[in-house]
């Protein structure tokens, strides 16, 4: 797929609660584009700090392209600062797609962890479409950890896309206490009806593909590393899997859940 490098227009820049943001970039040519589970790669600011641009999975892409993100550096302490009507370059789509479920799904879950949420948005707005026609009947289940309280994103887009949302937090604030994992009864686990996303820190992922492994369930999994030029140039985002090293950012960054081997 080509990619398209332009400058665009921030539409809005929105603190959505106390850890995360939502950016709003009037990017069409994008838009029009991206599919779920690929990413665009944002250049910060002029200048050379900081030198790379950062990678973000594409939330939403209706009107605009949509970023759903965590302040964690001085990249995205930038973006938590662009306000409507600022230029930012960016470049994509980039990367792989999720692949759509087979067929005679009935049940998709997505198990997201922290901002691993992220590819979500875009994939529950398809897979809502598509209950009308090749998933009719197939229930939409999204598993969501988070530390605490101030981790939780509202869930209200989903549950508009008619998902089924439990939440689980570390320290019990919202939701079941606990990890993710304590959510996994949720999922009806068969091997021909039920498909897996995954998207979030490495060990939860590990565990996604335990609990699908035990089952004999199949999915995908969204990955993240520290990526530099995500050209598939530098090598810098390797990670390894079954079948040997794969970059993230072009062989990925959505894998066959059963094919990557997380280091945890
Ligand atoms: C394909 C892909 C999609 C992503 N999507 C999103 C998204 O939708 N929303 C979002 O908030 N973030 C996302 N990330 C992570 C995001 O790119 C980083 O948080 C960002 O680059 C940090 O930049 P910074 O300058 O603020 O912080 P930095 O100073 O670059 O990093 C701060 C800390 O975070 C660590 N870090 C940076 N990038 C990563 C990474 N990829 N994986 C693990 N640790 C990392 C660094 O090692 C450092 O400890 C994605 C990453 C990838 C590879
Ligand atoms: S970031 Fe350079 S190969 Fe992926």
């Amino acid at each position: 797929m080509r990619k398209i490098q332009g400058i665009y227009k921030v539409a809005s820049n929105e603190k959505l609660c106390p850890k995360f943001y939502r950016l709003c970039i009037d990017a069409q040519p994008i838009a029009k584009k991206v599919l779920p589970g690929q990413f665009i790669h944002i250049r910060t600011k002029d200048g050379f700090e900081p030198f790379f641009r950062r990678p973000f999975s594409v939330y939403r892409a209706k009107k605009h392209v949509e970023v759903f993100y965590e302040v964690v550096g001085p990249g995205t302490k930038i973006m938590s600062h662009m306000a409507k009507g600022d230029d930012i370059d960016v470049l994509g789509p980039l990367g792989t797609p999720f692949t759509f479920p087979p067929k005679g799904t009935k049940q998709v879950v997505m198990v997201a962890g922290g901002i691993g949420i992220a590819p979500f948005l875009m994939l529950s707005d398809v897979l809502c479409r598509e209950r009308a026609t090749a998933l009719r009947g197939a229930e939409l289940i999204l598993l969501y950890g988070g530390r605490t309280r101030g981790h939780v994103y509202p869930m209200k887009e989903f549950k508009e896309n008619g998902c089924q949302v439990h939440v689980a937090t570390d320290d019990g604030s919202v939701g079941t206490k606990g990890r993710v994992s304590e959510l996994f009864p949720k999922i009806h686990a068969d091997r021909k009806t039920t498909f897996l996303y995954t998207c979030g820190p490495a060990p939860m992922m590990a565990s996604v593909q335990a609990f699908a492994k035990k089952h004999g369930l199949h999915g995908e999994a969204a990955c993240e590393e520290v990526m530099a030029c995500a050209l598939g140039a530098c090598l810098g985002c390797s990670i390894k899997t079954t079948k040997g090293y794969k970059t993230v950012c072009c062989d990925g960054p959505v894998f066959d859940l059963h094919e990557v081997i997380f280091n945890h």
